[in-house]
């Protein structure tokens, strides 16, 4: 062993009788075993890791720039985007992020509603997840006021309005949660605090938690199978195989795919054609100038779509509400024994192909003017959606399912 590899050693052994360093290092790596034959839907959870990482680095950047005040926002964001060395880079990684952080974590969700992830013994590990999503949407909400644009401004003024709708507190909530009686200078330096500390904060002890949560119980599979139901003799999982180096070497092969893919939507089409950052917010925030067609970021508008599809505005908030909370109930919702839809019957296929459909047209829908037959399709699609919940019971119960093999499938 040459003299530096003996110098750090004795590091380590220093450092390990001091903090448990090797300690978590085998126990959540090098000997944290997990199901070998993982598929395409498992890179979004080391993805969304990485998003995160992306955009708090790109957001301290910003923060060093960007001025908080309803008279300046604008005109920094455009100082940011113009004069600040590498500027427009950060801006659009951190916009792009944004984006990219719901569509990954969309598709992690996805992945749960496939192979039954949010079953037993995963319940907590899915509600944590769904406090990361809630933690994550306030995140989007309070940041898309910053840039302090026409669409910033009144998405801000339509949302916080709504729950003047509440009733008896209603009004005083609004007040409240605005700090005014319209968005202004208040409402944006509190979503300011909100948007780089306070969530953020949140969201990093709810990934720890997640994390642990998941390394408690272990990762689902594509088949569904618990693989500590079958150890060798030296209690070491049959179907696993060491997290470090296999799906290390695996996500970061991930990661390249992905920062192609982010990479090409940095540079070549920010804007995305305006879902990513929208036309109307290159106009600095007008208070007497209402847009004609105000739409919330696209990763809202399935809600949104619900929310208008109800004639009354308290009743589309509660409907608004109900669609984000049953996801938290799918564990006690599921009754079927099978976890992967590999083994599952027709009913929870076709619900789920339908589901998936409901939530892609009311996202579709939520971002159109509203039309008397655009009004009916939102109404059809949003019943649509709450039957995929409503029913689940019954039709998971009642399932077709076929018999799990005991060993996992490779590939
Ligand atoms: C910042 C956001 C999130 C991060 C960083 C994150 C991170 C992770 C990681 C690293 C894994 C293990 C790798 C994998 O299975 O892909 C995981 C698994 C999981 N996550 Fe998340 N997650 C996030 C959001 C969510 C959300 C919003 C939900 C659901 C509402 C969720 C539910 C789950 C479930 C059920 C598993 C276990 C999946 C399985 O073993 O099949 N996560 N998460």
């Amino acid at each position: 062993m040459s003299k530096v590899m003996k110098a750090l050693n004795r590091l380590l052994e220093w450092v390990d009788a001091r903090f448990p360093l090797t300690k978590l290092w085998n126990e959540h790596l090098a000997k944290y075993y997990a199901p070998k034959n993982f598929n395409f839907w498992y890179f979004f959870g080391s993805l969304a890791l990485f998003v995160l990482v992306i955009q708090i680095i790109t957001g301290i950047w910003l923060t060093m720039d960007y001025k908080p005040s309803a008279e300046h926002a604008f005109a920094t964001v455009e100082y940011i985007m113009r004069d600040v060395e590498w500027g427009w880079w950060m801006r659009y990684v951190h916009s792009t992020g944004s984006s990219a952080f719901f569509i990954v974590v969309y598709l992690h969700m996805f992945r749960a509603l496939l192979y039954g992830s949010y079953k037993q013994p995963r319940e907590l590990l899915w509600l944590t997840g769904m406090f990361i999503y809630l933690a994550l949407m306030a995140e989007a909400f309070f940041g898309y006021l910053l840039p302090w644009g026409q669409m910033s401004y009144w998405a801000a003024q339509v949302i916080t309005s709504l729950f003047g709708a509440i009733p008896a507190v209603g009004d005083d909530l609004e007040l409240w949660i605005r700090g005014d009686f319209v968005v202004s200078d208040v409402t944006l330096n509190r979503y300011f605090s909100f948007h780089v500390i306070a969530v953020p904060l949140v969201l990093l002890g709810l990934v720890f938690v997640h994390i642990i949560a998941l390394h408690e119980v272990g990762s689902n599979n594509p088949d569904g199978i618990e693989i500590k139901k079958n150890k060798d003799a030296n209690g070491i999982p049959l179907d696993g195989i060491p997290f470090h180096p296999y799906y290390t070497v695996k996500d970061i092969y991930g990661i390249t795919i992905f920062l192609i893919l982010f990479s090409i939507v940095v540079f070549y089409y920010p804007d995305m054609n305006g879902f990513f950052l929208e036309h109307a917010n290159f106009v600095p925030a007008d208070p007497l100038n209402t847009p004609e067609h105000i739409v919330p970021a696209w990763y809202f508008t399935p809600y949104y779509a619900i929310l208008r599809a109800i004639p009354d505005k308290l009743g589309g908030l509660i409907a608004m509400g109900f669609a984000v909370m049953f996801f938290f109930f799918l564990p006690w919702l599921d009754r079927s024994p099978v976890k992967s839809i590999r083994y599952r019957g027709w009913n929870y296929r076709i619900a789920l192909i339908v589901f998936v459909i409901s939530f892609l047209v009311l996202g579709y829908l939520g971002m159109q003017v509203t039309t008397p037959v655009k009004t009916i399709l939102a109404r059809v699609f949003t019943i649509i959606y709450f039957m995929f919940f409503l029913l689940m019971p019954l039709y998971t119960s009642t399932d077709n399912d076929k018999p799990v093999p005991d060993r996992v499938r490779y590939p």
